[in-house]
């Protein structure tokens, strides 16, 4: 894939993704909960913030249990978010703001609510049975095979009417879509087809690695790392349930109709070790999505030792693959990244997403370090959460909170007499985008930073990525360099005053703790962005 000029690079290799909770950006009508039109009212912010896409979390008619990923209906939006006419203006004021547009593609399940399983419970004879998966009970009665929901329990739900089990990889409510069925993959295929057409630029695909299921249904086996406390879904391996060939077929059959328009793209949802996740990115000769999301800046203890590592072997492994890089914080699924490394540590994390080699996506609300806030289980909206008591971290509500917009009642969200469909974050009156565009040293204005950096220097979106030594085990160096532009990155993971070593002294074109002017000493937790002179 080109790594030449940025010129030369495709959108979503050259721009910041940043990704929409629809629910939570911005309430235009009045009830508790974000919708199209408020999102549209707040696009010129986002332009602002020196982005190229914005991707929104699933907006189509859903009963809402599992907020959108369960989709009653894949070709018209929910009337809790709007109207078709409300998603054509949004599409039309993003593009006039030179912004690309991803939807939220969920292949592998629908609503039970959706047309199509109303049919399928209608029984075995139904034109639609096949269209989901089902099996006889075990001899004793029970589920056919032990394969367990991500949201806990088991993976099969009873059909009493037929005597037969549906398989449900998340909640009862979301039944697996049988893709070894050709009509059901001729109608996915259609729904993409049919928002290509209405202008959107490309698909955020969900849970795509657990498309297909091995055909035998045998048992999946223990996971022996499993400790009480983590969810319920870990304590088996899942050799049966995921990554398996079938499902890149039908995903080379998904990029094919991609490639019927011009210029789109998707990205797929893949929690896969970086030998499993990189074939998702196909061949040239036959492609499959554009950027498998590489989720392991979430996943990884946060130091320099195994995050550098990490981006060495990543970076290596895509140019030898021959696949374009890509980088995430946070996502609607994950705790806030500022929670989860610390908020000293979080202008270092926000550095590495906008400066390494590859496309970097944003979740909401990072951009002016929103954190977790606490839900507690009486307030919690969450099936995720809601299922699983055990498993106190499993809950997404923490993230999911209204965007923090100023130190009005309710953030600016939503009317203050209206209750937000989740509690705000108790320092928002401190923590928002009016407060921080007046602050230089805002979160914010560090993060418009840095996409101007990105914008200004091209070695930073198509250079190469080379390590460089910075002499101290906790200080991560890495150089992006593009025909004679070299710029550095130093990163502190630690909380010790470290000297920067002489050959990465040059002149400083960002640094995230403006209180020192002293060019040799790195202070703890500093994130420096240097230009050498040639
Ligand atoms: C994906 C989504 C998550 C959802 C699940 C089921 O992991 O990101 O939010 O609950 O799929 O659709």
């Amino acid at each position: 894939m080109t790594s030449g000029l940025s010129g030369e690079l495709k959108w979503w290799q050259r721009g910041v993704i940043y990704q929409i909770y629809p629910r939570s950006f911005q309430d235009d009508s009045g009830d508790g909960v974000g919708d199209l039109r408020g999102v549209t009212r707040r696009l010129p912010y986002v332009a602002g913030l020196g982005v190229e896409a914005v991707w929104l979390s699933p907006i189509f008619t859903s009963p809402m249990r599992d907020f959108g990923y369960d989709v009653a209906d894949y070709c018209a939006i929910d009337p809790l978010f709007g109207t078709l006419e409300d998603f054509d203006a949004l599409v039309q004021e993003a593009h006039r703001l030179g912004l690309k547009v991803m939807l939220d593609y969920v292949p592998n399940h629908t609503s039970s609510d959706h047309a199509w399983f109303q049919e399928a419970l209608g029984g075995k004879e139904s034109p639609r049975r096949d269209w989901y998966v089902w099996r006889d009970p075990a001899p004793d009665g029970g589920p056919p095979n032990n394969w367990k929901s991500f949201f806990g329990g088991p993976a099969w739900t009873f059909d009493q009417a037929s005597g037969q089990y549906y398989l449900h990889q998340f909640l009862p409510s979301q039944p697996d879509l049988n893709w070894r069925n050709r009509e059901v993959r001729a109608a996915m295929m259609d729904v993409l087809r049919f928002w290509m057409r209405r202008g959107v630029d490309g698909f955020r695909v969900d849970v795509i690695w657990l498309l297909a299921e091995d055909e035998r249904f045998l048992d999946e086996p223990v996971n022996p790392d499993w400790q009480p406390g983590h969810p319920e879904h870990a304590s088996l391996l899942h050799p049966y349930t995921q990554d398996q060939p079938e499902t890149h077929a039908y995903i080379r059959e998904m990029r094919a109709v991609l490639d019927e328009f011009d210029d789109r793209m998707m990205v797929g949802e893949i929690y896969l070790p970086v030998e499993q996740l990189l074939p998702y990115a196909g061949t040239p000769g036959s492609p499959m999505v554009h950027l498998p999301f590489n989720f392991h800046l979430i996943l990884l203890p946060w130091n320099a030792e195994q995050i550098g590592a990490f981006v060495d072997d990543y970076d290596a492994a895509c140019r030898a693959a021959g696949s374009w890089p890509n980088w995430v914080l946070g996502n609607h699924d994950q705790h806030r990244f500022k929670t989860r490394v610390g908020a000293a540590q979080s202008r270092v994390a926000q550095t590495l997403l906008l400066t390494l080699r590859g496309t970097p996506t944003v979740y909401y609300g990072d951009e002016i370090g929103m954190e977790n806030v606490p839900v507690p289980f009486e307030q919690m909206v969450d099936p995720a959460g809601l299922q699983q008591p055990d498993s106190p971290q499993a809950g997404r509500d923490p993230e999911r909170t209204p965007m923090q917009w100023d130190g009005s009642a309710n953030a600016g969200f939503c009317p203050a007499d209206v209750t937000p469909w989740l509690p705000l974050a108790e320092n928002f009156r401190e923590v928002n985008v009016a407060a921080q565009e007046a602050d230089p040293a805002s979160d914010l204005n560090y993060f418009r930073a840095l996409t101007r950096l990105r914008a200004e220097h091209p070695a930073l979106v198509a250079g190469e990525y080379r390590r460089l030594d910075a002499g101290h085990a906790d200080v991560f160096a890495y150089e992006r360099g593009l025909g004679p532009e070299r710029v550095v990155v130093v990163l502190n993971f630690g909380a010790e005053t470290r000297t920067l070593p002489a050959d990465l002294q040059g002149t400083t074109l960002l640094r995230s703790l403006g209180t020192s002017e002293d060019q040799t000493a790195l202070q703890p937790n500093e994130a420096r962005v240097v230009r050498l002179e040639a």
